[in-house]
C-alpha cells in the first residue's frame, strides 16, 4: 500500500530513505541526474543531446499518465522513478517505469526501495502488469535488482544497445504481474 511517504530504515549501513511524489521543483535534480546517466552511455538508449530539458520533463513528469517519485537519503535527493502506461488503449493495463539512483547514493537500498514503492503505486493505480522494454544486459546491478523484485526476462533483443565501453550488447524485455 502506498502512502504519501514511504520510509525504509533497514539497518544502520543502509540509507535513511524517504520516497514521495515529485513536484515540478524536483525537476532540476532529475534533469541533472538524467543527463549524467545519458552521457555515461551504459544504461539508457537516448542521447544526452536529444533529451532536452523539455523532452525530459515530458518523459519524467508530464507525459499522459506519468507519475514521478523522488527518493531522498537523509533528506538529500538520491534518485527518481517514473511510472507510466507502457502503451495506450487495449494495453493500457500494463505499466512501464524508469529509475535512476544518484551515483553518490547507490548500493544502499535506494533502488530497491524505489522499485518496491513504484510497484505498489502501479497496483494502486490499477495496473495489472509491469513491463520494462529496455534493460541493458550488461547492466548487471539493474538485472539483479529487477529479478529480486519478481521480474523475469521475457525476451532478448540481440545486440540492441551500443554500450559506450562494451560495444554492442543484448537488451532484455522484463516483466512481472502485479
Ligand atoms: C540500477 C540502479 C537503479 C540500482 O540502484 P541502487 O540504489 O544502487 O540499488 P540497491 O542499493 O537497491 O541495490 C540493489 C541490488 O544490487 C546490488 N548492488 C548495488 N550496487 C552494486 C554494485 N556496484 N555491484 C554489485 N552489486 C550491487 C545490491 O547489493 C543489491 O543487491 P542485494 O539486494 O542482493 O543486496 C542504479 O545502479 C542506477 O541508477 N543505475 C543507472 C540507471 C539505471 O541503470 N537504471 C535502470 C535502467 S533498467
Amino acid at each position: 500500500m502506498v502512502s504519501g511517504l514511504f520510509k525504509q530504515n533497514a539497518s544502520p549501513d543502509r540509507a535513511q530513505i524517504t520516497i514521495r511524489e515529485a513536484t515540478r521543483a524536483d525537476f532540476d535534480d532529475i534533469y541533472a541526474l538524467f543527463q549524467h546517466i545519458l552521457k555515461e552511455g551504459s544504461t539508457y538508449s537516448y542521447s544526452a543531446e536529444e533529451m532536452t530539458a523539455e523532452r525530459s520533463l515530458q518523459y519524467w513528469m508530464e507525459a499522459t499518465g506519468t507519475i514521478a517519485s523522488i527518493a531522498e537519503d537523509n533528506g538529500v535527493f538520491a534518485g527518481c522513478s517514473a511510472l507510466r502506461p507502457n502503451r495506450t488503449g487495449r494495453a493500457h493495463h500494463v505499466a512501464n517505469a524508469s529509475f535512476i539512483v544518484h551515483p553518490d547514493h547507490r548500493g544502499k537500498g535506494v533502488g530497491a526501495a524505489l522499485g518496491e514503492y513504484t510497484l505498489a503505486l502501479a497496483r494502486k493505480k490499477g495496473y495489472t502488469n509491469m513491463q520494462f522494454n529496455f534493460v541493458v544486459s550488461a547492466n548487471e546491478v539493474a538485472v539483479k535488482l529487477w529479478k529480486s523484485l519478481g521480474f523475469v526476462i521475457a525476451g532478448t533483443l540481440p545486440k540492441g544497445f551500443n554500450h559506450a565501453t562494451k560495444g554492442l550488447v543484448d537488451v532484455y524485455i522484463m516483466h512481472r504481474p502485479l
